[in-house]
């Protein structure tokens, strides 16, 4: 099957021009202007944008998370990515303490082998790092493909290492050309103020965010940064959402290191006011929590600085019926918030339409460089010959409204109910095959594939 796309605005992260795109099979196999190859199929893309797929390099599919299980399958999830613009996603493998990273590895592709729609990878969450654990860093770096390596500072009992095991993995991962990722926030912290929440009979919603102040995630992004610095291994700082975390990563820069950060769209987008609205505020209920305008302006202005990387979703849906287990004790509402399927529109019509970021750096945040930093790159994340064939065709004029009763997500509200936004997804192409056309899903369950991943270096 061959596929030719005339006509259209393409753009990287680094160009744009009027141009056309030829696929063959899986593959793009040229880009020029007028290219005169005969296609099996064609689509006009004039006044739509080109743009590679997009790749949300942190989503939480079928996760076993406070006493339930996040609501969107491999199946479910990787379609509404599609049917948002994201043709890739790196999910979470959680290894569980007192077993080895090997059997929560089979357990994920148990559940993801098959059934994923758009194409995946994974990033290996450590929990428990001890001797056993550390022999199989390299195992999974040099055997299954998954060169990342994510951290919590917090969920301690659950999924929280101490400082002495962050230390020993980090030494052990750079070891391996691997690269360590991490939930920053001081979790002892927020446990001591939680319980004190608690006790006081403080239980809504509002309470959450406050257990979680900002100093607990710049003192957390602080250490980590040092002990990046310390072990040489590569470090990156998965959902930043403030101001005083961003300032521990630049004041890194000073010593002349380099830290990757990402932020999420809903970080740059909604406020901590959210949870003054009783219990409607555990739609948003997550951790880190929203935060404040301040915070926001820093991100954006923090994307133009080059120092926040890339914006992901953190996506992480619960059922209303499950955020109900907290209606007494915030404690026990599930943290997440569904965006998937939002990204690509969200950042557009809020990052380039509104003049916020350029259209380079938003293909930039949301597609090369996750690439990059995780060993994607050049076969995702680009338009390129030689790349897979994975394009977003979209219409930067098209204006529509977010809502639960229009989304894939299997969730049950939306958290930009009403949103009303510029730019939609018109076409999704995935590893030359045309995934998202006219609002449907046109390939089917176990077409997307595991996405192995090389070594990543501490540049992009
Ligand atoms: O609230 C969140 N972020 N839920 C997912 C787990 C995590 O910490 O990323
Ligand atoms: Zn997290
Ligand atoms: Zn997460």
């Amino acid at each position: 099957m061959s596929l030719l796309i005339k006509n259209g605005r393409i753009v990287t992260a680094t160009d744009d021009y009027k141009g056309d795109v030829f696929i063959q099979g899986e593959t793009i196999t040229a880009v020029g202007t007028n290219l005169g190859q005969q296609a099996d199929r064609i689509i006009d893309a004039l006044g739509l944008l080109v743009m590679p797929g997009g790749i949300d390099p942190h989503v939480h599919l079928d996760m076993p998370f406070m006493g339930t299980f996040s609501s969107d399958t491999h199946e479910t999830g990787t379609r509404a990515a599609l049917f948002g613009g994201t043709t890739t996603v790196i999910d979470f493998v959680l290894q569980r303490q007192g077993h080895s990273l090997k059997e929560a590895l089979t357990e994920w592709q148990g559940r993801a082998t098959g059934t994923a729609v758009g194409d995946y990878s994974f990033h290996m969450a450590v929990t428990d790092y001890n001797d056993n654990t550390q022999k199989e860093i390299r195992q999974m770096v040099e055997e299954e493909g998954i060169t990342s390596f994510k951290t919590f500072m917090a969920y301690k009992g659950a999924l929280m290492i101490d400082d002495r095991q962050m230390t020993a993995l980090m030494q052990e991962v750079r070891l391996h050309g691997g690269l360590v990722t991490v939930h920053a926030t001081n979790g002892d912290m927020i446990d001591y103020l939680i319980a004190k929440h608690r006790a006081e009979g403080k239980l809504s919603p509002l309470y959450h965010y406050l257990s979680q102040p900002e100093v607990t995630e710049a003192e957390a992004s602080g250490r980590f940064t040092d002990i990046s610095n310390y072990t040489g291994c590569p470090g990156y700082i998965v959902h930043m959402t403030c101001e005083g975390a961003l300032n521990a990563v630049r004041n890194a820069t000073r010593r002349n290191q380099k830290v990757f950060v990402e932020t999420c769209i809903q970080y740059l987008l909604l406020d901590a006011n959210l949870y003054e609205r009783d219990f409607e505020g555990a739609k948003w209920v997550m951790s880190p929590p929203l935060r404040q305008k301040k915070d926001r302006e820093t991100l954006w202005a923090g994307i133009n600085q080059g120092l926040v990387n890339v914006v992901a979703t953190d996506h992480c849906p619960f059922m209303w019926k499950q955020k109900l287990m907290g209606e007494k004790d915030f404690s026990k509402i599930p943290n997440g918030h569904p965006a998937i399927e939002n990204r690509m529109e969200l950042l557009y019509s809020e990052g380039v339409h509104k003049g916020r970021i350029s259209l380079n750096k938003y293909v930039e945040v949301a597609c090369t460089n996750p690439a990059k930093i995780f060993g994607m790159f050049p076969r995702k994340g680009t338009i390129a010959p030689g790349s897979d064939a994975d394009i977003l065709i979209f219409d930067p004029n098209a204006k529509h409204s977010l809502s639960a009763s229009t989304h894939h997500m299997n969730v049950d509200y939306s958290a930009y109910e009403g949103w009303e936004l510029t730019g939609k997804v018109h076409t999704v192409v995935l590893r030359g095959k045309i995934a998202i056309e006219k609002d449907e899903c046109l390939v089917e369950k176990g077409y997307g594939q595991f996405i192995r991943r090389g070594k990543t270096g501490n540049f992009i």
